[in-house]
């Protein structure tokens, strides 16, 4: 990995002004032809809006969630965006912004930031599964999405079935054969009258909605773990030792200090990856030298081995510092893919390949927890974004390139069809163009990468293109949503 630390110009100072909701579905300009057999709903979220009602979010992750769909349908492609309604959405709604306390957000006042802990932005991940929309993040609740008018319709607690004082975080990941989605979320355990951690709790959810607990790996730290992998018989966590330093987090819940600053980057804890049976059986805890990531690829199992990919950052300052100053537009981002491969007699193997800067991994869906062949990634450069597809039998790597001045999204590969090949689908990405202030939905052929997009369909306004989202074949309702 490259030893300095790019500043990429990504943005321009209006990619972040606030992004009006459609209500109502809009049919999008199209340029090219949408394929026939593309059917179904993109569904995408991310921050929507940073400084309404008094609220200034101090970092990205304070922006309200925005979820989109895109209704890709017999060649045309509808629109339609809502935010989610969280109690801080209300309050800002309500002019009461500054009484706001974001995870890198300090609310007006001590008396508003003490014993407070952070808002829910739910902004993070937009995920179908058991016929519902869930919006999620990190810290916040899952939210029950309506899938036609993606009005919110509450808050999802799995039928009481979630604990109370438990997360349910935002990368779930549902296995392609059996259907059931696997999660975890940080559990706090109330003790000495403060919130210590008790571990990651692992949870199945079943095709019919029904979460039951499969386990919680011990913590000893509270620590920012955003992604996890699964495999046939595995849930996958590599632990780096990103935590929360006990006395900042003390002074932070105590109101000095947002809760966000609290977590630092301690490689002297080491790192350890532990191996959770889906069937709830014995977990498995290696020891391996430390590094950065946020986010997982795919993992598999390979003769006794795991094989795990994720996004390498050179550094956590992307988390802790780069992140708070994206209204100038500039990503100071140091990132390639890397291959961990821990072995059956407990070591790990590290492979990284050469790219920049580069984030959002993706695969076939179909693959997840399985061998795959190709991995995609939006690969940013200064001014304008690519998609990176990488081979892992080949070793090729191959390259969408958007004109000047387009930032990309999160790249979501769609098959063709149920039983097509491994990369015989498109990939859809939103990409925001600073030029003409304007998101729109691009569709590439995946084998056919380096090509112009078969079809390009464009907003008349924009929206930040936005963190993950979700593709179902399901053809979205086209009811017009009238949430307060
Ligand atoms: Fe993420």
């Amino acid at each position: 990995m490259t030893s300095t630390t790019p500043n990429i110009r990504q943005y321009n100072a209006r990619t972040f002004e606030d992004a009006p909701e459609v209500p109502h579905e809009v049919e999008l300009e199209l340029t090219g032809v949408v394929p026939q057999e593309l059917q179904g709903t993109l569904y995408r979220i991310g921050p929507g809006r940073f400084n309404t009602g008094g609220f200034a979010a101090g970092h990205i992750f304070d922006g309200d969630g925005l979820v989109s769909k895109f209704v890709i349908d017999g060649g045309a492609v509808r629109f339609q965006s809502r935010y989610v309604r969280t109690p801080k959405f209300r309050a800002q709604e309500a002019g009461r912004g500054a009484e706001v306390r974001g995870l890198y957000t300090q609310a007006r006042g001590l008396r508003h930031n003490a014993g407070q802990f952070a808002a829910d932005s739910a902004n993070t991940h937009a995920v179908v599964h058991a016929e519902r929309l869930l919006a999620l993040s990190d810290i916040g609740h899952a939210w029950d999405i309506d899938l036609d008018d993606l009005t919110t319709k509450g808050v999802c607690d799995f039928n009481g079935r979630l604990p109370r004082l438990s997360r349910f975080s935002a990368h779930p990941k549902i296995d392609p054969v059996t259907g059931e989605l696997f999660n975890f979320g940080l559990d706090l355990a109330p003790r000495l009258g403060m919130h210590i951690p008790a571990g990651l709790r692992c949870y199945r959810v079943d095709p019919s909605g029904r979460l039951t607990t499969i386990g919680v790996v011990p913590l000893e730290d509270v620590i920012v773990q955003h992604d996890f992998a699964i495999t046939e018989n595995y849930l996958v966590f590599a632990l780096s030792p990103i935590t929360v330093d006990p006395i900042k987090g003390a002074l932070a819940l105590a109101g000095f200090g947002t809760i966000g600053d609290a977590a630092e980057y301690r490689p002297e804890k080491g790192m350890k990856i532990v191996l959770v049976p889906r069937n709830g059986g014995r977990q498995r805890v290696i020891e391996c030298d430390p590094l950065v990531y946020f986010h997982v690829g795919n993992a598999y199992e390979d003769s006794g081995d795991i094989v795990l990919d994720l996004v390498q950052h050179q550094s956590s300052e992307f988390l802790s510092s780069a992140l708070k100053t994206f209204r100038d537009g500039v990503l100071p981002l140091a990132a390639c893919p890397t291959r961990l491969r821990i072995t059956s007699r407990g070591r790990v193997l590290r492979d990284d390949i050469e790219m920049v800067a580069c984030e959002f991994p993706t695969h076939d869906e179909r693959r997840t927890g399985r061998e795959h062949r190709f991995t995609y990634l939006t690969e940013f450069a200064d001014g304008s974004s690519v998609i990176a597809k990488v081979d892992h039998l080949t070793g090729e790597l191959r390259q969408h390139a958007f004109e000047s001045s387009t930032t990309a999204g999160e790249p979501i590969f769609v098959p063709r069809s149920d039983n097509a090949a491994e990369d015989d689908g498109w990939v859809l990405v939103l990409t925001y163009n600073a030029a003409e202030h304007r998101t729109a939905l691009h569709i590439v052929d995946a084998a056919r990468i380096e090509d112009e997009p078969v079809a390009i369909a464009r907003l008349t306004g924009h929206f930040y293109p936005g963190f993950h989202g979700s593709f179902t074949p399901r053809v979205a309702g086209s009811k017009a949503a009238s949430q307060k």
